[in-house]
């Protein structure tokens, strides 16, 4: 970690190792002397969170495997098994299931928190990056885990996936097939595919844990930023880590943990879909194909755009985009509680990315404003795909049209000089 270390190895076995493997040292730097801007407000708190979520994922995970069955005869079997005979195991499979909703819902907050405080803007554009390959990773483990129990949505979210690749068939005839095949280790989604998907998503959330370290390491080299997003100045602006922020984090993982809870032990299916309790039928197609609600949003933008090509690619640049936000976003003052203009076209962002997520789980047909009836009765009108391409344009237009020039319009209310400016003065910045 950057700056300068504050330890002193007290006992002569603490000295001892620190000259050969100074892992006490780093420990306390870290954790426990890590200065620390003394504003933090609780959206601060899901760092600590997620990385609570992501141990929680792999331990619960590791005793799933251990009574899973990753073949396509006896996966939907191994599941129910584990939910009835396994001891406990309906307790570990749910909180399996919606710590990775929670999970999500986590990294969501801790995303827009980001975006809210510019936490992404220089010098932390590698932090950012980082966190951008988390949620990668997150999001193809998540879609993995899924396919694992083998019921008719793991099944058919897993075609209409891989099914993505096919549409480079538009670009180089063949190419998208092939990557298909390849993907699928044969001709369908079959037993090669479910063994291949246990297997990487077994090793992804180990990968998640490396990043995660970077993404640790990349934030203690500039520090933290703050709500006001004015840089650390002096001493008097930081906190040590410990017991300040240990205290903190720790309190709201143990509300996180309630609401957990809650839906483990009050309503485990809540977040689930009920045709994933129906074993998976290659000659059965659902009427409705819904992958989970952290996905709906891009689920809404794929099926936005009448051509399979271009749906692909819109759903993929929105994740693009989040990786190129540093440079994208020109302003100079970081965080939004001083930008009241950029302040509102964020929450419509947010806004819109939620009502994205709604057109996600309805049918594209679904009529919204009826306006008429087709020739077989069926009403016509405004439709939930009309709505998804105007907030899909929303999002591109957030990214390349307000955070770039938003800032030439734009009246900032006066930032403070430090961190510690608006506390010590009465009047609040
Ligand atoms: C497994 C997932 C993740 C874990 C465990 C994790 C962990 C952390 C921790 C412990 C912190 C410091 C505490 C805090 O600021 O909340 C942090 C900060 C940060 N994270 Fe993450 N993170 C994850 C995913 C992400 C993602 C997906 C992004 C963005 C795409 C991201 C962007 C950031 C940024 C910008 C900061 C600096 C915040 C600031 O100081 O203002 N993280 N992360």
């Amino acid at each position: 970690m950057s700056g300068h270390s504050t330890y002193e190895p007290k006992t002569g076995i603490e000295r001892w190792l620190d000259a050969r493997l100074p892992i006490i040292r780093l420990g306390y730097d870290s954790v426990i002397a890590y200065p620390t801007p003394k504003n933090l407000n609780y959206w601060w708190t899901f760092g600590g969170i997620l990385s609570v979520c992501l141990v929680l994922q792999i331990v619960t995970g590791v005793v799933l495997a251990m009574h899973y069955i990753p073949h396509g005869d006896l996966a939907f079997a191994s599941v129910e098994r584990i939910m009835r005979d396994v001891n406990h195991g309906w307790m570990i499979r749910y909180l399996h299931a919606n710590g990775a909703s929670m999970f999500f819902l986590a990294v969501y907050v801790h995303m827009a928190r980001g975006l809210y405080y510019g936490s992404y803007k220089e010098p932390r554009e590698v932090l950012w990056i980082l966190g951008c390959v988390i949620y990668l990773l997150m999001m193809a483990t998540a879609f993995m885990g899924y396919v694992l129990p083998w019921g008719q949505m793991s099944f058919y979210g897993a075609v209409v996936i891989t099914n993505f690749f096919s549409a480079l068939d538009q670009v180089i005839p063949g190419l998208g097939s092939a990557i298909t095949t390849w993907l699928w280790g044969g001709f369908a989604v079959d037993n090669p595919t479910l063994n291949r998907f246990f297997s990487l998503h077994y090793l992804l959330p180990f990968v998640i844990a490396g990043v995660v370290g970077l993404h640790i390491w990349a934030l203690h080299v500039p520090g933290n930023n703050n709500p006001t997003g004015v840089s650390v100045k002096s001493k008097d602006d930081v906190v040590p880590f410990h017991p300040y922020y240990t205290v903190k984090d720790g309190f709201a993982i143990v509300v996180f943990l309630i609401l957990l809870s809650w839906f483990v032990f009050f309503a485990p299916d809540a977040l689930g879909h009920a045709d994933n309790y129906v074993q998976a039928n290659p000659l059965q197609t659902p009427n409705h194909i819904v992958p989970e609600w952290y996905f709906l949003p891009f689920y809404a933008m794929l099926r936005a755009v009448p051509q399979k090509l271009a749906g692909v690619l819109i759903m993929f640049g929105s994740i693009a985009l989040l990786f190129a936000t540093p440079w994208l976003d020109w302003a100079k003052v970081r965080s939004m509680r001083y930008r009241p203009t950029a302040r509102w076209f964020f929450i419509i962002f947010i806004v819109a990315v939620l009502i994205l997520g709604w057109c996600g789980g309805k049918l594209p047909d679904d009529v919204i404003i009826p306006m008429g009836k087709n020739p077989d009765g069926s009403p016509t009108g405004f439709s939930v795909v009309h709505l998804s391409r105007i907030l899909t344009a929303y999002y591109y237009a957030y990214f390349l049209l307000v955070l770039p020039f938003v800032k030439n319009f734009e009246q900032t209310l006066p930032v403070p000089d430090s961190i510690s400016a608006p506390v010590l003065t009465e009047k609040k910045g």
